[in-house]
């Protein structure tokens, strides 16, 4: 087995899921749309299926956690009490020569250097740059409309403590976790899905007594920890680290990151903080609500503490391509597959009759009938079997199904893996539990 090397990584990677319809650049026949990105009919599922193994883990299999999925527009008070409206700032710098702006943070000599586009010497001062997107509610563009894109999901989880303590009767500790868009106008959006402007998070608020706070913490990063190592294997291409205190977000008291070993180098795939008692505070100050919690047990009344876990379901999903990104050498020259783990597959079944006569595709697609109400599946009859095989292994589908003219008589399918190539025959009526056994839940 050859792993492709990192350099060429990225590029494969990047043309393979354009190719096969992964993802696009937004609005491309416009000239693309400032690092925005569509996922096209293979990446949507790749993507769901993430956002639904995460689902799954932290809500369904829990009994300390709720759900949530709160409004993209919030009041804009909630943007000057979490901090955002002064803190949510980058450091921007301008070319006088070329006007092209960077993040100062990341000129290779810094501001006073030499700018990195055209090489003169004439960088102006950096600037604080606000990352949320302004927009405007209702008819009239004033100060009294402002809004904001929200940057993160995590306020719209802080705003809903009173409501969903009331609506389902939680005791200390829960979490409520939540799946959603979130806007910043980057400065220098890169590496393809990596960093955009437009994006989705995955997180997770886990409420708890301050005393408790630093345990939960360590829980909390060991479960984020074997999320990724049971859904990528590869531990080598992970890693936490602890952020410096000069690095820390205003509001973490303690924040470690995921990261991941991307083609690029290292880079933050999740973030884990723990953001103390900083946000219900400050949205009680703003908003005049007490926002405590009441222990009828031992009669105590405070402020929780919370524990967030914070993931971008775009950088997971170009996580879980990069790891799963495999090629090795056949006899056509190379093989390239995709071992993506079974639940993350966006297709689980691939039906392919051997050839494409009237009865074989009749009898084939009768089978693919009868395993799209089980399995998200897909079906090709075009050009030769073994070149159908490896377009399959290219979008990581686990299992093929194949029907061939024996199959018209026998009634037998043959089932054939993408790890190692095996293959089985199966009794059509057999297929979908034999399917289901190897594939998991679908
Ligand atoms: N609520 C905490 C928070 O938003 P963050 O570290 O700023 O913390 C959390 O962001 C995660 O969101 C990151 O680890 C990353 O996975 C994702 N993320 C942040 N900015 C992103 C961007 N511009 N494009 C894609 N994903 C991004």
């Amino acid at each position: 087995m050859t792993v492709a090397t990192e350099a060429t990584l990225f590029d494969k990677l990047t043309s393979l899921a354009k190719r096969r319809g992964f993802v696009f650049p937004s609005s491309e026949i416009y000239g693309g749309a400032g690092a925005t990105w569509d996922f096209g009919p293979i990446g949507v599922e790749l993507k769901n299926n993430v956002k639904r193994a995460w689902w799954r883990t932290m809500v369904q299999e829990r009994d300390d956690m709720v759900g949530l999925d709160a409004a993209i527009l919030m009041h804009p008070r909630v943007w000057e009490a979490s901090g955002h409206v002064e803190n949510f700032t980058d450091p921007l710098v301008e070319c006088a020569s070329c006007k092209h702006r960077f993040r100062a943070d990341e000129l290779p000599e810094g501001a006073t250097g030499a700018c990195p586009n055209c090489g003169e010497r004439r960088l102006g001062e950096p600037r604080r740059f606000n990352l949320m997107f302004k927009t405007f509610v209702g008819p009239v563009e004033d100060e009294a409309s402002i809004a904001w894109l929200r940057p993160e999901t995590a306020q719209g989880i802080y705003v809903n403590f009173e409501n969903v303590v009331q609506a389902t009767r939680r005791r200390l500790p829960f979490g409520i976790a939540q799946i959603g868009k979130a806007f910043r106008n980057e400065i220098t959006p890169s590496n393809f899905i990596f960093r955009s402007r437009e994006f989705e998070q995955m997180e997770m608020q886990y409420f708890c007594r301050p005393a408790d706070a630093p345990r939960h913490y360590d829980e909390w990063m060991e479960t984020r920890r074997q999320w990724f190592h049971d859904l990528a294997g590869h531990d080598d291409l992970f890693r936490l680290r602890e952020h410096a205190a000069d690095e820390r977000a205003h509001y973490a008291a303690r924040a470690f990151d995921i990261e991941y070993r991307y083609p690029f180098g290292w880079k933050e795939l999740e973030g884990i903080h723990n953001r103390t008692d900083y946000d219900l505070r400050r949205h009680a100050e703003y908003s005049g609500r007490k926002l405590e919690y009441f222990d009828d047990v031992t009669n105590e009344r405070f402020v929780p503490y919370v524990v967030e876990t914070s993931v971008g379901a775009d950088r997971a999903t170009f996580a879980f391509l990069c790891a799963a990104y495999d090629e090795e050498p056949d006899r056509e020259g190379v093989r390239v597959v995709l071992r993506l783990h079974r639940d993350l597959a966006p297709y689980k079944v691939a039906v392919l009759p051997l050839s494409k006569r009237p009865e074989l595709s009749q009898l084939a697609r009768s089978v693919w009938a009868r395993l799209r109400p089980h399995f998200m599946s897909t079906y090709d009859e075009t050009q030769a079997i073994g070149r159908r095989y490896r377009r399959q292994d290219e979008i990581g589908t686990p299992l093929c199904v194949t029907i061939d003219f024996d199959s018209l008589n026998d009634r037998a399918v043959t089932i054939r893996d993408r790890d190692d190539m095996t293959q089985v025959r199966v009794a059509i009526e057999e297929l979908v539990p034999a399917l289901r056994e190897r594939v998991g839940r679908a």
